[in-house]
């Protein structure tokens, strides 16, 4: 059986990730929100306390640490602000990941050690305008000609591409017709300084709203043939395999908002008066209390246990998917009690129960839908 006690090096990565969060993101959090502002202040000290690169590998710039560390990372960031929490995860599962996993010595050396260290962020071009849960479905074309790939089409939703800090972006492309006439689909790495490639951040959002999300075009990028990520035709394999794990990260991000939300609710609840007593000490409120901090409890060793599992470098895809459909949708019910509990003021965004309300959403659409993660497990269980 899995031994989920912490680590004295996770606990201290615990506590110096939460003493962050509380000092330096509660206080401005919602301010950003507001403003739907990208902090490069916050990103540059994260980036600073080594919150990029956790699990990759040292020689490259990163932590080198396992892959429970990373999602107790996240999910103490997420604790206080889902927005800095999506901006590290982001580059760590979609950016980072990718390349550390697919890429040659090569092209490590040159990527990866501006990313983990050199305060850089990179995008996972998966998503496009007419092809999101259906992933496979995408439009964006390579063509290969005198050793150059010329790369055309758009991406969308694409978490920090679109800020002075974005340096690049993985494309997955339609490089060649299969001879069974299927797509041939390749991941292809293109510098955010390619002549033809345009970035436009994504305004209006309601959920997410300091986090950096990017529309990108592609109008005749060319950039070398060595710029193919692994194998030709790998690319939607490697994809989904990078959506695995970062499904995990996702999850994180439902445990930690969850844990939040049930943080300001208890306080809250405690605090407030009502019929001469406080809120929390009838039954009807205490019971919400209760069963959110049972789901928090059960969603904390699901995903664990999918970590322990990748840690252990067992299989975990089917876990992954359980843990992000299960993390998000306690952090649904959680989030939903705490706005509930705070009344009318749960309604005003001066208090963080709005906002963690409105994050939430994000979690059941983002990095493959609920309904996305409920088909995959529903294969593991051969349903169909
Ligand atoms: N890892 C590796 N390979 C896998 C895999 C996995 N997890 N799952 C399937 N494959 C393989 C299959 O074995 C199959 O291989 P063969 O062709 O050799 O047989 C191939 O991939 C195709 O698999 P399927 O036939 O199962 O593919 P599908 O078209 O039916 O779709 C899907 C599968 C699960 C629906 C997939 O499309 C999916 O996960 N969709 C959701 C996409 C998603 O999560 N998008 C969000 C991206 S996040 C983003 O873009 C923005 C951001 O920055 C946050």
């Amino acid at each position: 059986m899995p031994n989920y006690d912490l680590t004295p090096e996770q606990m201290l990565l615990k506590n110096t990730v939460r003493d962050f969060a509380e000092k330096e993101i509660k206080p401005v959090r919602l301010e950003l929100d507001r403003k739907e502002e990208f902090s490069y202040e916050l990103t540059g000290k994260m980036f600073d306390l080594g919150l990029f690169g956790v699990t990759c590998s040292p020689e490259y710039g990163g932590q080198g640490m396992d892959y429970l560390s990373y999602i107790i990372v996240v999910e103490e960031l997420a604790r206080i602000d889902g927005c800095q929490a999506a901006t590290v995860a982001a580059g760590n599962s979609l950016g980072i990941g990718p390349l550390y996993y697919f890429g040659s010595k090569e092209q490590k050396e040159k990527y990866l050690p501006p990313l983990c260290s050199e305060k850089k962020l990179w995008g996972f071009g998966l998503t496009e305008p007419n092809a999101g849960s259906d992933a496979g479905n995408s439009k964006t074309n390579a063509i290969l000609k005198d050793g150059q790939w010329i790369i055309n089409g758009s991406k969308i939703f694409i978490t920090n591409s679109a800020n002075e800090m974005s340096a690049g972006v993985t494309v997955q492309a339609i490089t060649d017709t299969k001879d069974n006439g299927k797509k041939e689909i390749s991941c292809i790495i293109a510098e955010q300084s390619c002549k033809g490639l345009t970035a436009k951040a994504m305004k209006n959002k309601m959920t997410w709203r300091s986090s950096n999300t990017a529309e990108l075009y592609f109008d005749d990028v060319t950039v070398p043939e060595g710029n193919l990520l692994g194998k030709r035709g790998d690319g939607f394999k490697q994809m989904l395999q990078t959506l695995d794990s970062g499904r995990l990260a996702i999850a994180a991000m439902g445990l930690g908002g969850a844990q939040g939300a049930f943080e300001e609710a208890l306080k809250y609840s405690k605090e407030r008066i009502a019929f001469g007593k406080p809120i929390s000490s009838f039954q009807i409120n205490a019971f919400k209390l209760v069963d959110c901090a049972t789901e928090i409890e059960a969603a904390r060793s699901l995903l664990y246990r999918a970590c322990w599992l990748k840690d252990q470098g067992r299989a975990f895809s089917k876990e992954a998917a359980m843990s992000k459909v299960y993390c998000s949708e306690v952090f649904y019910r959680v989030a939903n009690h705490c706005v509930q509990l705070h009344g009318g003021y749960g309604l005003m965004e001066e208090y963080p129960a709005a906002k963690y309300y409105r994050d939430q959403k994000l979690l059941d659409i983002g990095e493959g839908t609920s309904e996305i993660q409920r088909l995959v497990i529903a294969r593991y269980l051969d349903c169909f």
